[in-house]
């Protein structure tokens, strides 16, 4: 079973993904960006200034490529519970936030370049904050302009969820984190 674990900066995933390791030993933990020399790439490209938006996304989609030939279907076929933090929905709302002064569908066309090779995960589960909470927790310098982007990604992260809501667990991120932690494993549990 494929778990993946999404939602915008700030919401809690990386404590989480800690926390659901102790509850899952047998599981496969893994990421995106990767640790592979692809994920190296994204990463490079993360801190470059004026890094070109359309060249990032296929970065992370060559990135997503090898992760799921080296990583999720090997560890699939054994029957192992796979668990991401991170995957192909974040190109959706990340890249389609990125690239919308670029594309005029961008969403629809990042969608389409991965359905032809990418694993649809069984179960998503979104960690549901409001940005001006997640950069609120955050010690960004320029708060406008990143609750700006987020909006934008979080309103992405929106129009895929109810394209396919029975997919998701939307979680309120806004609850303590052992709430959080508990209501992720019920999720996990019920579906296995
Ligand atoms: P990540 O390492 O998950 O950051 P964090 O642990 O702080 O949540 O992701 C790094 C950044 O890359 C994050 O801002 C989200 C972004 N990202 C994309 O824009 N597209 C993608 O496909 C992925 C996987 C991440």
């Amino acid at each position: 079973m494929l778990v993946t674990l999404e939602g915008i900066d700030g919401s809690g995933k990386t404590t989480l993904c800690k926390q659901l390791q102790s509850e899952f030993p047998d599981a496969v933990f893994t990421r995106e960006p990767t640790n592979s020399w692809y994920g190296d790439a994204v990463r490079k490209s993360i801190s470059a200034d004026n890094a070109d938006s359309l060249a990032e996304l296929f970065l992370y989609t060559a990135d997503h490529a090898d992760h799921l030939a080296s990583v999720i279907e090997p560890a699939l076929e054994e029957g192992k519970l796979v668990i991401s933090d991170r995957y192909a929905d974040s190109r959706y709302a990340y890249q389609a936030a990125t690239l919308s002064d670029q594309l005029s569908s961008p969403l629809e066309y990042i969608k389409t370049i991965h359905e032809p090779f990418t694993r649809v995960p069984d179960l998503t589960i979104y960690l549901d904050l409001p940005p001006e909470v997640a950069v609120q927790r955050s010690d960004q310098a320029n708060k406008f302009e990143q609750i700006q982007f987020l909006q934008s990604v979080y309103d992405n992260y929106q129009q895929v969820i109810n394209k396919d809501p029975d997919r998701f667990a939307v979680i309120d991120a806004t609850q303590s984190p052992e709430s959080v932690l508990s209501e992720s494993i019920n999720a996990i549990e019920s579906f296995s």
